[in-house]
């Protein structure tokens, strides 16, 4: 489905997220398009039923509200199509599935989201897929890691627990010169601020329930593929019979509309609060890759347009109960999981539970934070009084 009749290739990101997926044959004079809640899907007679002569054939696959949410996606990851999937999760799942088979091996970075490492150590085992595991700084010698069937290599740059940044375009160049496929989980960066694809990825994919819903109301999933990817993206998501409810891809296109100008304030703000913390004597490292002093710093640079709200902090030497204690405390931080949306968050992060390449070790408990559309002083007011009570402790 074309996005928008009118596309100018000059547009930028901020000006797509408004325009994108907004086909005016399907919205006609609305502004925004249609939540259609549909399984049966009627034809005009069997000969167009038999044929598939028809645009729509049934809910599951496709609806004007899916085609609008997935076109938008596929616009801004400069893609040859996407799926739409019923959560984050669940888009790195079919992503994986997509380029595996069983007696394959996969090649994942050790900083990889906790619950898809989960799945890579359960179900492609359980399906004659091995993983390894290797350390996000591996760059070029990746090549070594490459065997006969090693068909996949999974990036998610920065990991969302330690921030750890990986060379895309230089693991990616090796990977296609092997004949393995890349998928990158994009949803640190959003497509705003990286795009895997025009990186050397094959897939690309983001958990929309984070800044893309952006007022945590929503789970939501996003693949966006290749030409060389999307063939099997699509069979394998069709294959699964997945589908997303219309309101929920609805919440989807709404947090999409203003997804520039919150993932540019939260950048601020969080640059803001991360560089305060620099200064803390209570901290031992800031871990954000658009700070100057960060290991990945040269690589953010690069290769990203912009960071997010979501960053982590190693209290020095503290003990746990001392880390707790000013979670606890803090007045604007909600203690949940998930981020991306409007409001800032702060938990205790257990890294060491989720590694077997390259041990984690740090100098105390780590903190992650998300920062809000808050006023940054009242969140550095926040955290100063918490360091003020945990004093001692
Ligand atoms: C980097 C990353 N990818 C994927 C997901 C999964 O998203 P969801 O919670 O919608 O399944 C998360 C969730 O925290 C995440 O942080």
């Amino acid at each position: 489905m074309g996005s928008s009749d009118d596309d100018r290739e000059e547009w930028t990101a901020a000006t797509r997220v408004v325009r994108a997926g907004r086909d005016k044959a399907l919205t006609g004079p609305f502004v925004n398009p249609p939540v259609i809640h549909a399984s049966t899907v009627l034809f005009p007679d069997t000969d167009t039923m038999l044929g598939r002569k028809q645009r729509y054939l049934y809910g599951r696959r496709g609806t004007p509200t899916s085609d609008a949410l997935e076109s938008a996606v596929t616009e801004l990851e400069g893609a040859a199509g996407s799926v739409s999937c019923p959560s984050g999760l669940n888009a790195c799942s079919v992503a994986l599935l997509s380029v595996l088979s069983a007696g394959d091996t996969v090649l994942m970075v050790d900083c990889v989201y906790g619950p898809v490492r989960h799945f890579a150590d359960t179900m492609l085992k359980r399906l004659g897929i091995e993983t390894i595991f290797f350390d996000p700084k591996i760059g070029i010698d990746i090549a070594d890691l490459f065997a006969d069937r090693t068909a996949a290599v999974y990036l998610e740059p920065p990991g969302s627990l330690t921030f750890e940044m990986q060379d895309v375009p230089a693991i990616a160049a090796i990977a296609r010169g092997k004949g393995a496929k890349v998928i990158v989980d994009n949803t640190w960066a959003t497509p705003l601020f990286f795009k895997p694809l025009a990186n050397g990825a094959d897939l690309s994919v983001q958990a929309g329930t984070k800044y893309l819903g952006g007022h945590s109301d929503v789970n939501l999933g996003l693949v966006a593929a290749n030409e060389a990817g999307w063939p099997a993206l699509k069979e394998t998501h069709g294959t699964l019979g997945l589908c997303v409810g219309p309101d929920d891809l609805y919440l989807g296109l709404r947090g999409l509309r203003t997804l520039a100008v919150r993932l540019d304030r939260q950048m601020q703000s969080a640059l803001t609060v991360a560089e305060w913390l620099t200064h803390r004597p209570e901290v031992a490292r800031v871990l954000h890759p658009a700070l100057p002093g960060d290991p990945g710093h040269a690589l953010w640079k690069r290769d990203m347009a912009g960071a997010s709200g979501l960053f982590g902090v190693v209290f020095d030497g503290w003990s746990m109960a001392r880390a707790k204690a000013f979670v606890d405390g803090l007045a604007l931080f909600g203690i949940g999981a998930s981020w991306g949306g409007f409001e800032s968050l702060a938990i205790i992060a257990h890294p060491r539970k989720v590694r077997s390449a390259v041990p984690w070790s740090a100098e105390g408990p780590l903190m992650r934070l998300h920062i809000g559309l808050e006023d940054p002083g009242d969140l550095i007011a926040d955290l100063q009084a918490s360091f003020l009570r945990t004093d001692g402790l």
